[in-house]
């Protein structure tokens, strides 16, 4: 057989006979025509079948089986087609195929999910299959370029990548959303966040990043929320909480131009507002005070466009509270220095108040709410041993992160992307269900 190529390649082949592996994601015609759309993941273009063509080729009777045989293929059967690349003005992708021959590999009946409307529950059902639509391409795509491009401003930026465990002894956020396992008859944990090893990290090699699953047991049933999704987090010494949110800046707007470069396509399919992308890569990040968010979203309660309940200074938000912030500016927002009392307990107090830590929350636009949380760490021992009890996390699982501030402990800083969350985001998806291959969530785990 032929070398194949891919339907991504086809541009470089106008007026060439090629062969493509692929599966019929879809059929239509009449008469002599047969109309196939294409798919083989790296595109979806359409292939034309004529039958006078496979009968002068194969000889009245062969040509009218193999053009019989076409016209009855089921959606998804998988299939060699060799043909002729012209330019296509019509078509989105701008190219189509002259069909010579096709080789059935597998034919495929009664496939699931046909063009009809499917509900969620189906689709989330049928998984497996579902990731083969268009839109589900395009989203993979999106998180594929986010995840390259997020290597990319590592490498170019200093960073060394550091994995961290995911079997853990103690935990990293909170103690009430860890899963928990039997690790040879002693509690063990899946990571809620690499952080507490990449300070370790850090602390050896200078600018860290790791970037792998992690595990919330959260009770959560939102559009923001999974059991288990992937998270970036780096971390860094020497910097200033400042500086950090720099760094973080220019990160995210490094993820946005990655997508724009890399999966325009992708975003197109998706009816994504590209300028609005472009704007948020050209225009400085707001960032706001905590105690300046909670005067805002009090001094807007009462507006007709809010649906939030009523904060005091103190408070947590909750998902309105963001999602009316992230809609406010336009543009990423970072709101900066929460409550020490409900945020982790590694954080820095700000000097001069006790009651709120060095940290950040990068809230995206349109209402996506929380992408990054961050925050510069508690670099005193006794402080920290403290901040431990306090907490009433037990000493002995946090020793050795203690050892970090016994010997030669210096200030630095560091956050964690939640990768779905921006699939989402730059997607312009409603759920973040769809952001990752397999979501799993509070009811679902198959397939
Ligand atoms: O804000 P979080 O909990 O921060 C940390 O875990 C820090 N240890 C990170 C660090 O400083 N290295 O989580 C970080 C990000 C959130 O901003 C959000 O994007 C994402 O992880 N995230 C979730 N994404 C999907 N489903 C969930 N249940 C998530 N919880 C957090
Ligand atoms: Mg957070």
């Amino acid at each position: 057989m032929e070398k194949l190529i891919t339907i991504a390649q086809v541009p470089e082949h106008v007026g060439e006979s090629v062969t493509i592996g692929a599966w019929v994601a879809d059929k239509s015609g009449k008469g002599k025509l047969q109309f196939l759309q294409l798919r083989d993941g790296t595109a979806f273009f359409q292939a034309v079948v004529f039958k006078p063509n496979f009968l002068e080729k194969f000889g009245e009777d062969a040509g009218a089986v193999k053009f019989d045989e076409i016209k009855h293929l089921g959606q998804e059967s998988s299939v060699y087609v060799t043909g002729t690349v012209k330019s296509d003005e019509r078509s989105k992708f701008g190219y189509e195929l002259d069909v010579e021959d096709l080789t059935v590999i597998s034919a495929s009946e009664d496939y699931p999910i046909t063009p009809k409307d499917h509900g969620t529950d189906f689709l989330m059902d049928h998984r497996h299959l579902w990731l083969r639509s268009r839109r589900q391409q395009a989203i993979q795509q999106v998180r594929n370029a986010l995840i390259y491009a997020s290597y990319d401003f590592f490498r170019d930026n200093g960073f060394v990548k550091f994995d961290s465990p995911i079997l853990v002894g103690n935990s990293a956020e909170n103690t009430t959303d860890l899963f928990e396992t039997d690790y040879f008859g002693q509690p063990a944990f899946l990571s809620q966040s690499g952080q507490l090893y990449l300070e370790a990290g850090a602390m050896a090699l200078g600018r860290v990043y790791d970037f792998g699953p992690v595990f919330r047991a959260e009770k959560s049933k939102t559009r923001r929320h999974l059991t288990e999704f992937w998270m970036m987090d780096a971390e860094y010494p020497f910097l200033s909480h400042e500086e950090s949110m720099d760094l973080q800046e220019a990160y995210v707007k490094t993820l946005i131009q990655g997508v724009l470069d890399n999966a325009r396509p992708a975003l197109e399919m998706l009816e994504r507002d590209t300028a609005l992308l472009e704007k948020y890569v050209a225009t400085p990040f707001k960032r706001i005070p905590y105690d300046e968010a909670i005067d805002l979203l009090q001094a807007h309660e009462n507006d007709d466009d809010t649906d939030y309940e009523h904060v005091e200074h103190g408070d947590d938000f909750g998902s309105p509270h963001e999602t009316w912030i992230s809609k406010h500016y336009g543009v990423p927002t970072f709101v900066v220095n929460y409550p020490a009392s409900f945020k982790a307990f590694y954080m820095k107090p700000v000097p001069d108040d006790s009651t709120r830590v060095l940290c950040a929350d990068l809230l995206a636009p349109e209402g996506y709410g929380e992408i990054i949380g961050g925050s510069e760490r508690e670099t005193d021992y006794d402080k920290l041993l403290a901040k431990v009890k306090e907490w009433q996390l037990k000493e002995e699982d946090y020793d050795w992160y203690l050892d970090l501030r016994k010997y030669g402990s210096v200030p630095h800083c560091g956050f964690g992307l939640g990768l779905e969350r921006m699939v989402t985001f730059v997607s312009g998806i409603e759920h973040i269900r769809e952001a990752i291959p397999f979501p799993r969530m509070l009811h679902r785990i198959k397939p």
